[in-house]
């Protein structure tokens, strides 16, 4: 049961992975709805459960006789409702610590040792348990991190089982799941493709499916899913060409869907539409801006011309899970979620489109390692699968403006390019030039943990690059004033090009999460761009490491890429994230 934490997905995701089946439902959910569980685990969340409208539960849950944990906020939940006292504690408990367990004989926590690490993230606490519970143990912070009724098959837990971090966590959840509800293992990942399908036809009803493809992973098995679950005849798709897609992708998404028939998905040119609105634009935050907003004016013209707004049909959405996280909220219960950053499919014209149950989003509950298991599943090739991250506002944000001409200048121990790039320092954005140093390329690659110290060293710089080919020396250039036009994005278009191909045919993209290429206006004479090339690793994106690339592989791009006459020079982002953000925008 969701009460808003950014964990609870991750609790139903190892639940699946032991064997079990498991749902999620927004933790108000009337006992009625939850009577087929053979258990309930309250997730935690960021509220306090004396505060105001808080999430709660329906009491009647707890007394259903449907063995039940709670974690954290759930187990506050449990306590507050049943008649004990929670409250804020003297300090709060972030991160690792140490648990002790006062007791034998306890269900939940059968064949663990008396002293293990745990992960902890809380500041409010039991102060005095519900009657009827034990305290099962405690931490030097917290008397309370674990307690129990088995009378009534109560349970609750301070800490996190579900993080890594717990290193006995997932025995905990085993414990809970087989010994305590009687779970067997019978859940085959395999399954996942028929339950979502079944899903799909009983949210559309009656109702055909309309999507926006990308081309991307996502809404590509979202939409093939639906494709399955309704047939032809009911699903269809355009695919927005913005004029700030890469080379070669209209083709690739024309060719994937080439097979599933006529007008299954159609292609929409919408070019000018983009590019008119972009004109003399520099500053990141405008681009994203008029870029969301034009999506929206297309979507809604396109919707408006076939007559999608008549009530026989629902909009479909590749919307992942972290989309929901990061947007404040699950797709079910938006309002108690802190917002990190507002994904394009939570906008709010979507979010209305949300409310009267007009969207269906198929994989809202996945992580995307698993979307790409569906896909497999499904039979789809690793080609379409296994395509790295490619964000929605397209080649806008690696495509750098500057609204002047400036000289580069001396600065410590390279040269300070003032073209403004966006970084991550702290919690905040920073928006600031970078440093260019021209050392030899494979020493640079030696200074990657360096750039960071020396970005947190230099004061006003966010990055460091390294020059690994260049016509001039960097001194003898400067930035020009610059916008996205039709003659930068093709310039761009083909220096990513090569570095994509290159990549693939030297496997080189197995061994980066993502690999942007950004065009910076730095250059001299006639060549007024340069070209940057950001191999990174990462799990999520949300923090990343700049990857160290071969050498010879590393000069033979560099050498291709400067083959292009407007191309002044060739550059290696040496910044990890943070302090540099993955995209330049
Ligand atoms: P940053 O630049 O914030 O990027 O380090 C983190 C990851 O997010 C991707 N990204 C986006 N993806 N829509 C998307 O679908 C967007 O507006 C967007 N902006 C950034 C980026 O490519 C990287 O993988």
């Amino acid at each position: 049961m969701d009460t808003g934490g950014q964990y609870c997905h991750l609790i139903a995701r190892k639940v699946r992975e032991l064997g079990v089946s498991s749902e999620v439902f927004p933790s108000e959910s009337p006992i009625d709805a939850l009577r087929h569980a053979k258990g309930i685990i309250i997730s935690g969340g960021p509220s306090s459960v004396y505060d105001h409208s808080s999430p709660t539960m329906d009491p009647a849950v707890l007394s259903a006789g449907i063995p039940t944990l709670g974690i954290c906020y759930g187990q506050q939940l449990i306590t507050q409702l049943l008649g004990g006292d929670v409250r804020k504690g003297d300090k709060g408990e972030f991160g690792l610590a140490f648990l002790d367990l006062h007791t034998t004989g306890s269900r939940l926590f059968a064949g663990l040792a008396d002293h293990q690490k745990i992960w902890m993230s809380h500041r409010d606490l039991v102060a005095v348990p519900p009657t009827g519970f034990r305290v099962l143990a405690s931490t030097t912070t917290c008397a309370t991190a674990a307690i129990e009724d088995e009378a009534r098959r109560l349970y609750g837990v301070q800490f996190h089982p579900e993080v890594v971090h717990t290193t006995e966590g997932v025995r905990i959840l085993e414990n809970f799941l087989f010994g305590i509800c009687d779970c067997v293992k019978d859940w085959n990942p395999a399954n996942r493709v028929a339950l979502i399908e079944d899903q799909i036809r009983e949210r559309a009803g009656e109702r055909s499916v309309f999507f926006f493809v990308s081309g991307g992973v996502d809404s590509t098995v979202a939409f093939l899913l639906c494709l399955e679950a309704l047939g032809s005849e009911r699903v269809c798709g355009v695919y927005v060409d913005t004029g700030l897609m890469r080379q070669g992708e209209t083709d690739f998404v024309e060719e994937t869907f080439a097979g599933l028939g006529h007008d299954v998905v159609t292609i929409e040119r919408a070019e000018e539409e983009f590019l008119g609105p972009l004109e003399g634009v520099h500053e990141p935050e405008l681009k994203r801006h008029i870029i969301g907003e034009q999506f929206v004016k297309v979507q809604e013209r396109i919707m408006a011309a076939r007559g999608l707004a008549d009530g026989t049909w629902i909009l479909g959405q590749g919307t992942i899970y972290p989309d929901t996280i990061e947007s404040g909220g699950s797709a079910r219960d938006q309002s108690k979620t802190a917002t990190i950053k507002t994904h394009h499919n939570r906008v709010p014209g979507i979010q209305k489109l949300i409310e009267q149950g007009l969207i269906i989003e198929p994989l809202a509950d996945f992580y995307k390692d698993e979307v790409r298991e569906i896909g497999r599943e499904m039979g789809l090739s690793s080609a379409l699968l296994d395509r790295h991250p490619f964000p929605g506002p397209g080649l806008a944000i690696r495509c750098l403006c500057s609204a002047e001409e400036h000289p580069v200048t001396r600065f410590s121990e390279g040269w300070l390019v003032p073209v403004h790039s966006v970084g991550v320092q702290g919690d905040s954005r920073s928006y600031a030039p970078v440093l260019a140093i021209d050392t030899f390329p494979s020493a640079a690659a030696r200074l990657q943990d360096e750039a960071t110290e020396l970005v947190n060293r230099s004061v006003g710089v966010n990055r460091v690059m390294a020059c690994v080919a260049s016509r001039e020396p960097i001194g003898r250039q400067k930035v020009f004033a610059s916008y996205i036009t039709h003659g930068r994005l093709e310039l761009l278009r083909r220096a990513d090009g090569i570095v994509r191909e290159m990549s693939r045919e030297s496997g080189f993209d197995k061994n980066v999460w993502q690999f942007p290429v950004i065009l910076i206006p730095l250059g001299a004479g006639e060549s007024r761009d340069s070209v940057v090339l950001r191999p990174i690793g990462s799990v999520d994106g949300m923090t990343a490491d700049s990857v160290t690339m071969p050498d010879g592989l590393l000069h033979a791009m560099a050498g291709r890429i400067l083959e292009i006459p407007e191309v002044a020079g060739v550059y290696y982002d040496l910044t990890h994230k943070p302090p540099g953000t993955i995209e330049w925008e």
